[in-house]
């Protein structure tokens, strides 16, 4: 019963090392809004660095982005929230904000911060199978009682009236045989398909990253010259899960045949081990640990108590 411990261990530590192997996919998938959300903490924090002496009501840019952000545009927009409920904002960049919008808690002020992801659009908002048409946006409310405040939580933003309209600017030409549609990030990063308007307007109720997409083409001949490899990159890796998910039921498989092999070795070994008692026991020999095999069975000189049976069949 010895010999099958090294192969089942070595199997355990194989599904082990798989398991392993297969988590830091699974964690990079969900980790792409862990990273979405480190990147609005950031951006909030360098839109309000650009809101020195503000006036109410004026957009300011956020300047000196580090080197790794080139080509994200952030501003930031302080309101107080009576305004913006009876006047609303009549385009802050691609933004129309209408009167109505309910903003809770209650703030006396709030900031809104502006961010186009520009080239950055897919790495923190990658959507498989669809190609961006247009840069992702994001409008953000934070409450600007204190303006060095870092890592704010957002406050809910509710249109009661009309919807926030997103005008982008520049989108990308619809290929053909395409529809594009807007999609909608909301905060806690799950995505949300709507009809574009106008051909370049999405319309929402609440704050969110907003941007223009069509359905990419799984064949060869790629929709669109654009940087937008993740299709590809989608494909691999569920292939990568089919080649671990085979491997695990391979094992599973083996230690199962493996197992029965093993039930059939000791069977084999306990009917030999018998009938060379017998036989000992009939000629009346003394029994040679040679004649029990490999079985190290105190090979008993004593005839017919079968020894140490029992204790064999322990696991
Ligand atoms: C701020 O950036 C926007 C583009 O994001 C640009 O249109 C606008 O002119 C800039 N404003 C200032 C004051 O630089
Ligand atoms: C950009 O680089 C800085 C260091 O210069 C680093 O602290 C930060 O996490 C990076 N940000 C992103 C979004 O990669
Ligand atoms: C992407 O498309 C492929 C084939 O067209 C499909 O198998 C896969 O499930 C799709 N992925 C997502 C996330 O919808
Ligand atoms: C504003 O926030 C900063 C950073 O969190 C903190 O150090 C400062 O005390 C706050 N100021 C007020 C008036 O709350
Ligand atoms: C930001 O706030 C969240 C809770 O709102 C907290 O879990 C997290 O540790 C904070 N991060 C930093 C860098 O302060
Ligand atoms: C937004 O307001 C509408 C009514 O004005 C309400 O039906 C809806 O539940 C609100 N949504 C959220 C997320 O607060
Ligand atoms: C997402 O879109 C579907 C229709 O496309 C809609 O029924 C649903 O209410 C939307 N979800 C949210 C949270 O807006």
């Amino acid at each position: 019963m010895k010999f099958p411990y090294p192969s089942t261990m070595m199997l355990v530590l194989l599904l082990a090392f798989l398991c392993f192997e297969s988590l830091p996919h699974v964690m990079a998938q969900s980790s792409s809004n862990k990273e979405a959300k480190a990147l609005d903490a950031i951006l909030q924090q360098y839109a309000y660095k650009a809101l020195a002496n503000p006036k109410t009501g004026t957009v300011y840019n956020a300047t000196q982005l580090p080197s790794n952000l080139t080509g994200v545009k952030v501003a930031a927009l302080r309101l107080r929230s009576g305004s913006l409920r009876r006047k609303g904002f009549d385009m802050y960049n691609e933004f129309e904000i209408p009167n109505g919008l309910i903003v809770s808690p209650y703030v006396e002020r709030l900031v809104f911060v502006y961010q186009n992801l520009g080239k950055l659009s897919n790495k923190y908002y990658p959507l498989p199978n669809y190609t961006y048409l247009a840069p992702v946006l994001g409008l953000l409310a934070y409450d600007a009682a204190n303006l060095s405040a870092t890592n704010l939580s957002e406050l809910d933003v509710n249109a009661s009236g009309d919807n926030i309209l997103v005008k982008f600017q520049d989108v990308k030409s619809v290929p053909h045989g395409t529809v594009a549609k807007c999609v909608w990030f909301d905060l806690q990063g799950s995505s949300n398909f709507s009809n574009v308007k106008g051909g370049n307007t999405c319309s929402t109720s609440q704050q969110g990253h907003f941007s223009i997409v069509v359905k990419s083409n799984g064949a060869p001949g790629p929709v669109s010259p654009t940087p937008h490899n993740h299709g590809k990159g989608e494909k691999k890796s569920s292939k990568k899960v089919w080649i671990i998910v085979g491997s695990v039921v391979g094992g599973l498989l083996l230690l199962v045949l493996l197992s029965f092999l093993v039930l059939c070795i000791n069977k084999y070994k306990q009917k030999k081990k018998m009938q060379g008692m017998e036989r000992a026991a009939d000629s009346g020999e003394t029994l040679q640990m040679a004649s029990v095999g490999e079985t190290k069975a105190p090979a008993a000189t004593v005839t017919r108590t079968q020894p140490t049976l029992e204790h064999e069949y322990a696991p």
